[in-house]
């Protein structure tokens, strides 16, 4: 079974963008500025938007964080939104989710500037997915995509199985998949016999949120598995699938921890550096 580690692929991605950036030397460009909003002071999103400002500081971005108080009105976060919009230094803003429960997230979330949607999350930025538009999608499905391509793992013509809806993974998954000739099945919360279903693909992308929800016996056998989810316990951080027995069952299965994580972070930084150059090329 091959262990699709996630860090060769986010270095090679870190690599790519260097490279790229070392011509904006010559032309004297300010270097791209992510800024990450956190809403509250949730522990977990707190060292998510730590790990992303640590990228930045290694690439030598600019990144800035906004830190606003859990009991942030609409009202104020609509207007921080709309200055961070209309500030020309501005190249990229993420908005750390959840937001607390008061705020609407999918309607403060479409207050993002279109050429500003690091995370792709949008309607508009999801519209140019759909309809094969997309400059940049959302950071883990894109990070996905790549751990794909990194290791040789080709979905056209094979019949894919994503489970999890949500607009951030499942939703943009089931188009970039789509986009690469895969056929793709979206099961979500509401799909009946899951587990008899997934026996059928050779391809599941497991974003379902329930710690170690799967066995590795539960899928066909020789299936690529890609474990999207991130799991807190007492005994360590673990994801939607486990990872026992997979060895000799599983043709190939992301770890986690070090499977899709660093791969989302260097989507990120790749977003961040798409938005950056287009507004440098743009005429002004
Ligand atoms: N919370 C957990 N993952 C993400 C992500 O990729 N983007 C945003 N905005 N919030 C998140």
């Amino acid at each position: 079974m091959i262990e699709l580690k996630g860090k060769p692929v986010a270095d090679f991605i870190y690599q790519q963008i260097e490279t790229k950036l070392e011509k904006w030397s010559e032309h004297k460009w300010a270097r791209p500025h992510l800024t990450v909003i956190l809403v509250g002071a949730d522990p977990a999103s707190q060292v998510y938007v730590q790990h992303k400002q640590k990228a930045c500081e290694k690439l030598g971005f600019k990144s800035t964080l906004i830190q606003l108080p859990d009991s942030i009105s609409e009202k104020d976060l609509t207007e921080k939104l709309q200055y961070l919009n209309n500030d020309p230094s501005v190249d990229a803003i993420l908005m750390q989710l959840p937001l607390p429960a008061h705020l609407p997230t999918k309607k403060m979330s479409d207050l993002i500037a279109a050429n500003k949607d690091a995370d792709a999350l949008t309607s508009s930025s999801l519209g140019l997915l759909v309809t094969a538009q997309q400059m940049v999608a959302s950071c883990t499905p894109s990070g996905i995509m790549e751990i794909l391509k990194f290791y040789g793992l080709d979905v056209a013509h094979k019949n894919v199985l994503v489970i999890g809806r949500s607009l951030i993974v499942g939703f943009p998954l089931f188009h970039l998949l789509n986009q690469k000739n895969a056929t793709v099945t979206l099961a979500h919360s509401k799909t009946q016999n899951l587990k008899l279903l997934i026996k059928e693909f050779d391809f599941v992308f497991v974003a379902i949120g329930k710690a170690q929800y799967f066995k590795a016996s539960d899928f066909k056998k020789g299936a690529v598995v890609i474990d999207v989810g991130m799991h807190r316990l007492e005994s360590g951080l673990v994801g939607d699938v486990q990872a026992e027995g997979a060895v000799g069952h599983l043709s190939a299965l992301t770890p986690v921890p070090g499977g899709v994580g660093p791969t989302t972070i260097a989507l990120l930084m790749s977003n961040t550096f798409k938005l950056a150059e287009k507004s440098r090329m743009a005429p002004s």
